[in-house]
């Protein structure tokens, strides 16, 4: 069983969901989708009809936007003023508008309050969080005892989130992914707050050539010998 964090950050379609979620199932311990709720305070902008690129219209809808996150990795969902939006959040208006309302300061400074609220009452109840983003390992968890870095090739990467979409029913093709794939890369490693980048001390893990399987072996692996 899992004591404490494992931050596990990176960039898109490095299969970083499904891995955190199986890791928190492995270790009995609770998970939290960061990304979820930028994704969801983009979903309030969206509905308002702001411009996601005006930080100070985007700060006063996320003042007024009450998200509530589940942390059961078997079924984490969020709502948004009490409505699920766990779907919506993974549309393509949302995936391409949520980038600059996540490199909105102040919407940062508010999630990741509830962020550090979130962990600590799961470390205290359950004993153990996996929770995944871009800025844990660097802003969130500082302190966490494992952080994990995870990385694919951009192929690799595309060619996950495209098979992702199709079973969802979302229709995509590799060329449109890897192009959002790379955008979003780029907007959220170059932005001022909190961009994606490894933590010093964090360990980097390449997905490539692992399947699923492989990648939550190798990351039980890292959190027996950190624990
Ligand atoms: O992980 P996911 O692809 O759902 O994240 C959506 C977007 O939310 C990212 O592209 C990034 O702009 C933002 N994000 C962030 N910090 C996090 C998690 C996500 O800025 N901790």
């Amino acid at each position: 069983q899992l004591r404490g964090v494992v931050a596990l950050d990176g960039p898109a379609g490095t299969g970083k969901s499904t891995v955190a979620k199986r890791l928190a199932m492995a270790l009995d311990a609770r998970y939290l989708d960061t990304g979820s709720m930028y994704r969801a305070i983009t979903v309030a902008v969206l509905r308002a009809g702001v411009d996601p690129t005006d930080p100070g219209k985007v700060a006063e809808i996320a003042d007024g936007a009450k998200l509530v996150v589940g942390t059961d990795p078997e079924k984490p969902g969020i709502t948004l003023d009490g409505d699920d939006v766990s779907v919506e959040i993974r549309g393509p208006e949302v995936t391409l508008a949520v980038s600059p309302v996540s490199a909105t300061a102040h919407v940062r400074e508010l999630l990741v309050a509830q962020q550090r609220a979130i962990i600590a009452d799961a470390v205290d109840n359950v004993g153990g969080i996996v929770v995944e983003g871009r800025d844990i390992g660097t802003v969130v968890s500082p302190d966490a005892p494992l952080k994990v870095y995870l990385t694919a090739s951009e192929d690799a990467r595309a060619r996950r989130r495209t098979k992702q979409d199709s079973a969802a029913g979302r229709e995509s093709t590799l060329d449109a992914v890897l192009k959002d794939v790379q955008r979003r890369d780029n907007y959220d490693s170059s932005r001022a707050v909190s961009p994606l980048k490894a933590a010093a001390d964090a360990v980097e893990v390449d997905t490539t050539d692992l399947d699923l399987a492989g990648t939550v072996d190798a990351l039980l692996d890292l959190v027996e010998r950190r624990g």
